[in-house]
């Protein structure tokens, strides 16, 4: 398949890492990352507190920043919070919302999740929609029905919008158990969700990621299924040695095309 866009690989480095080894991290993916930046975009997303030493780190490199999260406002007094200005000023590129962890532990809702999708649309960013069910929805037949509300936030989108955004899928049974779904359920999913999502945004401007237990044995088969346009990873981001390999997964079988 000829695609519009390189693959997307992204690290979600979560609280794992304090400042220190956040940079000390950066400084190692980079120094690798040469090998395969032609044929994959690569992502590091630090907590708030390491954005700004990765930043410096990634600064003038191939691999791009990505935050966590935001509070979906520019600035203002707002204690604790993050706004665009701030991650703007750090040069970050990508936002994740929506991560289920936040859903469940923090009880962010779909209004909330659609206010961070539609306000870093707005303010430059591309965000990453993370979507996914959980083991009881799953067993309940509802993996459609929970996925359909999810995907209800981009119905908002305007129709001139021109913007790149990213959906990532990950079943919430599958993050952080080492229980990956399967290559050939993740690729039915993602046609699902491209299916669904087509009436709000068109093919060439959306990536569908995967996520949840991808690590350097499986990326290879998550790369080769045509419909998956690249991951989310956590736990094996964490490893300089495993996500190089996944990357390096996605960029021996994706044949991008600027
Ligand atoms: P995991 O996490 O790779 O550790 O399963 C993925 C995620 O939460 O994005």
């Amino acid at each position: 398949m000829v695609r519009m866009q390189k693959p997307l690989v992204i690290a979600n480095w979560k609280m794992q890492l304090a400042p220190q080894e956040s940079e000390m991290l950066a400084s190692a993916v980079v120094a690798e990352a040469v090998t395969v930046a032609d044929a994959v975009e690569m992502v590091l997303c630090p907590s708030f507190t390491s954005l700004g030493v990765v930043s410096e780190v990634l600064m003038g490199t191939s691999v791009a920043l990505g935050a966590q999260d935001v509070f979906p406002v520019s600035h203002g007094a707002l204690t604790g919070m993050v706004g665009f200005d701030e991650l703007r000023a750090l040069h970050v590129s990508y936002i994740l919302v929506g991560h289920s962890e936040r859903r469940r532990v923090l009880g962010e809702t779909d209004e909330e999740i659609a206010k961070k999708f539609h306000g870093a649309i707005a303010a430059g960013f591309i965000p990453v929609l993370c979507v996914g069910e959980t083991v009881e929805e799953k067993a309940g037949g509802e993996r459609e029905v929970v996925l359909t509300r999810q995907l209800g936030i981009l119905a908002d989108l305007s129709d001139d919008t021109k913007a790149a955004i990213s959906i990532a899928y990950e079943p919430v049974w599958a993050i952080g158990t080492g229980l990956a779904c399967s290559p050939e359920e993740a690729a039915e999913v993602h046609q699902w969700i491209r299916k669904t999502v087509v009436q709000y945004v068109s093919a060439d401007r959306l990536c569908v990621l995967y996520g949840g237990s991808v690590d350097e044995k499986n990326a290879a088969s998550f790369a080769g299924e045509d419909v998956i346009d690249g991951v989310l990873v956590g736990g094996a981001s964490l490893r300089k040695e495993a996500f190089l390999a996944i990357a390096a997964a996605f960029a021996k079988v994706k044949k991008a095309v600027a």
